[in-house]
C-alpha cells in the first residue's frame, strides 16, 4: 500500500503521524511511505531520518495527500486539507467528529475512509490510542503544577518535595484512572504528599495496592472534596465520565477556602473540566487567576511534549497501520473488532453511533 504522512499544519502541533521506526516496519513489509518535508522535524525527525529507513520525502502537502492510499496522521484535517483529502482514501488520524459538523460533513464529501484513533476501543471499553496521551498529560500536570506553585509564576511558593525540617507539599488528584495513577506516581516520586480520590472502588484498591504509603486514597464525594481543597497545594483533575462533559466536582465557592497561590491543573478541561471555573487555554498563555488560585487548563497538554508524545502514540498505532496497510480497510476491520470500532464514516456514510447521535443523522452501522 502507499501510505502518506503529511505535516500537521493546526496550529501548534508538532507531532507526525509516524517515526522513522514505524516507516521502517512498512518499508520492510513491502509498502511505500511519502513523507513531507519537515513533517517529523517539531518531533526530533530530520528528512533523512527518514529517507535512511527507505521513506520518500516529497514537498508539498498536496503531493502526500494526491498519492497516498492511507494517510495517516495526527490531528484531524483541517480546513485547508479538506479539498485534499481523496475518494476511498483511508485517513487514520484523531478526528473528535462530534465536535464538529463542519469537519463531519467535509469528510462525508470527501468519500473517504476516515478511521478515528479515539474511538478504538478493546473488548473491556479501553481506548488504546487515547491512553498514551493521558499517560502523558497525567505526568506533566506534576511538572507543570511544580512550576506554577512557584512565587515567581504566581503560585503559593512551595517546593513539593519540602526539604529535611520542611513538611512536602500536598497534592490532591481528582480521578483515578489513566491521568490520576500517572500524576499520582510523579507527585509521589517528587516526595508530595498525595490524595486520590475516586468513586470507583476499582480503581481506589489498585492504587492503594501498588502506591506509596504517601499515597492516600479517599472516596470522591463533595464533603471530602470540600475538606481537602482547603489543605492542599497543588490539584489535578483527571476525572472523565465516559461520553459525558466532566462533573464540576471544585465549585467557584471553593476558591475561597484554597490557600492563596494553590495551582489547580484541570487536565479534563477537553471536556468541560471538573472546576467550575476552568476554561481552555493554550500553551502561549496557559495560566489565568480567579480568587488567587492558579488554573492551568491546556486543552492539549502532550503538544508541549512532542518527541515523546510521538513515541508514545506511535507505538500504538503501528500496529493498526501494518494491519491496514497489509490487508486494506475492510478485512482489516472484519478481523479486528476494535480496529472496526474505528471506523467513523465510509465513503460519506456516517458508521459510528456517536457521530449520528451528535448530529441526529441516520445511523448506518457495518457488519
Ligand atoms: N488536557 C489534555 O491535554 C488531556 C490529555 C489527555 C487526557 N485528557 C482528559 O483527561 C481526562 C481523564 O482521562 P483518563 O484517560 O484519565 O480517563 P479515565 O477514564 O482513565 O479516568 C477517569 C476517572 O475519573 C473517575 N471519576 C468519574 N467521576 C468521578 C468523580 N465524581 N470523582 C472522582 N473521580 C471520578 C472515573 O471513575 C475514572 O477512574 C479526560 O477528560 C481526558 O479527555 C486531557
Amino acid at each position: 500500500m502507499v501510505i502518506g504522512i503529511p505535516k500537521e499544519i493546526k496550529n501548534n502541533e508538532s507531532r507526525v503521524g509516524m517515526t522513522p521506526a514505524g516507516v521502517l516496519e512498512l518499508v520492510q513489509k513491502g509498502h511505500t511511505v511519502y513523507v513531507q518535508t519537515g513533517a517529523g522535524l517539531g518531533s526530533g525527525f530530520t528528512d533523512g531520518d527518514y529517507k535512511k529507513v527507505g521513506a520518500h520525502i516529497l514537498d508539498t502537502i498536496g503531493q502526500v495527500y494526491a498519492i497516498s492510499e492511507m494517510i495517516v496522521k495526527v490531528k484531524e484535517p483541517i480546513a485547508e486539507e479538506y479539498g485534499m483529502v481523496q475518494k476511498n482514501q483511508i485517513v487514520f488520524t484523531y478526528f473528535h467528529f462530534a465536535s464538529s459538523l463542519q469537519l463531519t460533513e467535509a469528510m462525508m464529501e470527501s468519500k473517504a475512509i476516515c478511521i478515528a484513533y479515539e474511538t478504538v476501543e478493546e473488548s473491556d471499553g479501553s481506548l488504546p490510542l487515547l491512553t498514551p496521551m493521558s499517560e502523558v498529560a497525567g505526568r506533566m500536570a506534576i511538572q507543570q503544577g511544580a512550576k506554577y506553585l512557584e512565587k515567581p509564576k504566581k503560585g503559593r511558593g512551595v517546593l513539593l518535595g519540602g526539604v529535611p525540617g520542611v513538611p512536602p507539599g500536598r497534592v490532591l488528584v481528582l480521578g483515578a484512572g489513566v491521568v490520576g495513577i500517572q500524576a499520582a506516581k510523579m507527585a509521589a516520586g517528587l516526595g508530595a504528599h498525595v490524595t486520590i480520590l475516586d468513586i470507583n472502588m476499582k480503581r481506589l484498591r489498585y492504587v492503594n495496592d501498588v502506591m506509596p504509603p504517601h499515597v492516600v486514597t479517599e472516596f470522591s464525594n463533595e464533603f471530602n472534596i470540600r475538606k481537602h481543597v482547603a489543605t492542599h497545594d497543588l490539584i489535578v483533575g483527571g476525572v472523565l465520565v465516559k461520553g459525558g462533559r466532566a462533573p464540576k466536582l471544585i465549585t467557584r465557592d471553593m476558591l475561597k477556602l484554597m490557600h492563596p497561590g494553590a495551582v489547580i491543573v484541570d487536565v479534563a478541561v477537553d471536556q468541560g473540566g471538573c472546576v467550575e471555573t476552568s476554561h481552555p487555554t493554550t500553551h502561549e498563555d496557559p495560566v489565568f487567576i480567579i480568587d488567587d488560585v492558579v488554573h492551568y487548563c491546556v486543552a492539549n497538554m502532550p503538544g508541549a511534549v512532542p518527541y515523546t508524545s510521538t513515541l508514545a502514540l506511535t507505538n500504538v498505532t503501528l500496529p493498526y497501520v501494518l494491519e491496514l496497510a497489509d490487508k486494506g480497510w475492510e478485512a482489516a476491520c472484519a478481523d479486528n473488532p476494535c480496529l472496526n470500532k474505528g471506523l467513523n464514516i465510509i465513503r460519506g456514510e456516517v458508521v459510528h453511533d456517536g457521530i449520528a447521535e451528535a448530529f441526529g443523522f441516520d445511523e448506518k452501522w457495518v457488519v
